[in-house]
């Protein structure tokens, strides 16, 4: 199934089939994973990765990924490029738009994503912004499908930071249909896009309560109490204590629920090594399908 969409910024761009059908896509190539490899269908064709902060999965798998389907990928920090000397992103995305196949970038405000992709010809990838991670969302939903066998009458439960995970999740949960709760200090709530976006494809609940999130629950997801681009740590540090997946939190949840937490973790802060070491957690799972899922998303954007 072709994209409509040229760039993906959110996840807001698809439609609920073209979500769900490059979720299954996923699946069936990492199941054939090999063929792929010998065919490279992305021979001649390359991506530029824009970093303006760290990054280990999104980087490796991004690269990895390009090389696998037989295209190439630059690794560019943007300390090393004139952007960080007051270039603008226009002229930046104009320039690359001469050289490369696509751009992959991860930046801090959302807005350089969307200036990005506004005057690139060619496809642009959020590879996370401070407010959305659409590249994580996609693994995330190809893991829980891997795991459940459906999405259907499934019930997320977010607990944590309402961060730039937590709000790609709600688009992941609205275009799957899957009934979501979400459990943050009232001070650290999802931003309200994301909110009106589910509220208008699925049941989203929105509580300062960890339990009644995590009550009933098929996949409990969390993350770290402090992204890469926040300031206040000691503020957060004292709202968030309540809000940690543990052994306790994770007995609410229903017998067979799976954890899931995009990495890198902090054990002992949101998550306990118990959980995130134990029986019930799909992290690792996780991790590898990024390298899936943006394989599949990079043939869709760049092949007919
Ligand atoms: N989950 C994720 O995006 O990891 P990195 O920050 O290592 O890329
Ligand atoms: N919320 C985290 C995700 C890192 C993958 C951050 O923005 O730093």
């Amino acid at each position: 199934m072709t994209l409509k969409t040229k760039d993906i910024l959110t996840l807001g761009e698809l439609t609920a089939d073209e979500f769900n059908d490059l979720l299954k896509t996923t699946i069936k190539m990492k199941e054939n994973r090999n063929s792929t490899l010998q065919s490279k269908p992305l021979q001649n064709k390359t991506l530029a990765m824009i970093f303006q902060k760290p990054s280990t999965r999104t980087r490796i798998s991004f690269e990895v990924g390009m090389y696998q389907l037989g295209g190439y990928a630059l690794n560019l920090a943007s300390s090393e490029m004139q952007l960080d000397r007051g270039e603008t992103i226009e002229d930046t995305a104009r320039t690359l738009s001469r050289y490369v196949d696509c751009i992959m970038a991860r930046v801090y405000d959302h807005e350089s994503i969307q200036r990005l992709a506004k005057h690139s010809t060619v496809p642009v990838i959020n590879g996370l912004s401070n407010s959305f991670h659409p590249c994580q969302t996609l693994a995330d939903f190809t893991t829980i499908l891997e795991h459940k066998g459906s999405l259907q009458d499934l019930r997320i439960a977010w607990v944590g930071d309402g961060n730039n995970v937590c709000n790609s999740l709600i688009y992941g949960a609205a275009l799957s249909e899957a009934t979501i709760y979400v459990a943050t200090p009232k001070e650290y709530q999802p931003i309200s896009s994301a909110v009106q976006y589910a509220n208008n494809h699925t049941e989203i609940h929105l509580t300062s309560n960890a339990a009644e999130a995590a009550k009933n629950a098929d996949v409990v997801v969390t993350d770290t109490f402090k992204s890469i681009h926040d300031a206040d740590g000691a503020r957060m540090a004292k709202l968030f204590p309540k809000y940690q997946v543990n052994d306790s939190l994770m007995s609410l949840a229903k017998d067979d629920a799976i954890f899931l937490h995009c990495l890198p973790a902090t054990r002992g802060s949101e998550v306990t090594s118990s959980v995130i070491d134990g029986p019930r957690s799909v992290v690792w799972d996780e991790a590898e399908n990024r390298l899936h899922s943006q394989k599949t998303l990079l043939l869709r954007l760049l092949t007919d």
